[in-house]
């Protein structure tokens, strides 16, 4: 008999972790607590954009594989519980706020059937899991837990869902590693790399990793600082660089740098739990890398002000991008928008863009314009600003929108627009960590 999941926590990760794992042929119901989120997902529907994701929960909804609840009680028949819940930053530190992935253990504990596995995916500091197992255990002695972080990317969430390129495992016992494997048989087969570790190393596994790449794009944003200050070309260096298959090209787009839900909160509990345990030296530098990040924020703004003759007040700003990233509508601290309120709170007058970010946007920044469609956004704007690479922005003709700016200086925030093209089509064109783009 195919094994029952539950998924506890029906947001980004748990919704689509859900619908995964329904694809893949096992009876799952999704809980939470927010009964207007059951309604939406059980009608099929996705609170959030994601690529391919609505389609495949609503299949899996009329196929009968997947259902959701508030009741945690409907839970009970369940043989494996995936814990989706988040893990904000709290209000008044950097640390992770566990209450989500506390009450959501303590709520599911007396339900799990004897054998049963709870597996936490959300992303915890480390040493979280081993007191929620011995909490596990206290309350029901014959369940056990695991760990089996998520490194799913917004915009790529089904398929790295379905296709991990591996597969972290932190567990106490054999028989936990078992019920995992039996999850997991169709990565298995297709030999995606399956790593077992203890609890911690598996919460540190993820941790580490965003650690790494947010590293990875401070670093190329400092060489950028660099650049700017020595008449260099970043965007020609991290090509030269990543040539190197130790580096790597991937993740050294020089830019305003990264936001979401995830790098810039994970770093920061990273550091404040490592100060907890005693080491907080040894990651000192991710303060560097999270105070080069936001700098990045603020460079792009002396570019615009250096345009505008250091005059902010009643100039009209056109900003393409809302998002913290292309294919998404997730806004979390993303760098877009921070720039955008930080230039309408010098005096500017900005009106964004997003093709799927708008709604979000506006909950959280309701003092900026908004504008459906590009042609309005750049009607009479004394400055355009790319600051989410999104597709239909590079497909932008420079020489057709030319015609309805009051003035042609493009700054791309994000590097990805082709600067030869806008140049020819008779647009100032800067960038960050290009000089010669002056
Ligand atoms: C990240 C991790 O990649 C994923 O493994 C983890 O599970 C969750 O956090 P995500 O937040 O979806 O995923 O976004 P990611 O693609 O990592 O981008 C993060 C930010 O970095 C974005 O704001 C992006 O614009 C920025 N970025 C990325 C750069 O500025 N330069 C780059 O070269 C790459």
């Amino acid at each position: 008999m195919a094994l029952k999941l539950s998924v506890i926590g029906t947001g980004y990760l748990g919704a689509t972790h859900a619908a995964c794992m329904a694809s893949l042929g096992f009876e799952v119901i999704g809980f939470d607590t927010e009964s207007s989120k059951v309604d939406l997902l059980s009608k099929g529907k996705v609170p959030f954009y994601e690529p391919d994701l609505e389609e495949l929960l609503a299949e899996q909804i009329k196929a009968k594989r997947l259902t959701f609840t508030n009741k945690v009680e409907d839970l009970s028949d369940a043989d494996v519980h995936f814990i989706c819940v988040g893990t904000p930053q709290v209000k008044n530190g950097n640390a992770a706020d566990l209450t989500y992935v506390n009450s959501a253990l303590e709520s599911i504990a007396k339900h799990v059937k004897p054998g049963g596995l709870v597996v936490g995916k959300s992303t915890v500091p480390v040493g979280t899991a081993t007191k929620l197992r011995k909490r596990l255990l206290e309350l029901n002695p014959k369940a056990d837990l695991a760990w089996n972080p998520e490194f799913l990317r917004e915009g790529f969430a089904v398929e790295d869902t379905l296709r991990p390129n591996r597969l972290v495992i932190g567990v106490v016992t054999d028989s936990a590693e078992n019920i995992l494997k039996e999850v997991y048989a169709i990565n298995l087969k297709e030999n995606t790399p399956w790593v077992r570790a203890d609890l911690p190393t598996a919460e540190l596994v993820k941790v580490a990793a965003n650690s790494f790449l947010a590293t990875k794009i401070s670093f190329i944003n400092a060489m950028a600082e660099v650049c700017e200050a020595s008449g260099g070309d970043v965007t020609v260096l991290a090509k030269a660089i990543g040539y190197d298959p130790r580096i790597g090209s991937r993740f050294l787009q020089a830019g305003i740098g990264f936001g979401g839900g995830c790098l810039p909160k994970d770093i920061r509990a990273f550091m404040a739990r490592a100060e907890e345990l005693g080491a907080s030296q040894a990651v000192e530098f991710l303060k560097e890398i999270d105070a080069i990040n936001l700098r990045a924020r603020q460079r792009i703004i002396e570019l615009v002000r250096k345009d505008l003759s250091d005059d902010l007040v009643g100039k009209k700003v056109a900003v393409l991008g809302a998002a913290f990233k292309p294919d998404s509508d997730d806004v979390r601290d993303s760098p877009a928008l921070d720039i955008s309120a930080q230039i309408q709170a010098a005096g500017a007058n900005v009106t964004v863009h997003d093709p799927k970010a708008i709604s979000n946007a506006q909950k959280r920044f309701p003092g900026l314009t908004f504008a459906e469609d590009i042609n309005s956004t750049l009607k009479d704007a004394e400055i355009v600003l790319h600051l989410t690479e999104w597709k239909i922005y590079r497909e932008i003709d420079p020489a057709q929108i030319k015609k309805l700016v009051k003035s042609a200086i493009m700054i791309d925030g994000r590097n990805a627009l082709d600067r030869d093209l806008w140049r020819a089509a008779g647009w100032k064109f800067r960038a960050l960590g290009r000089t010669d783009s002056e």
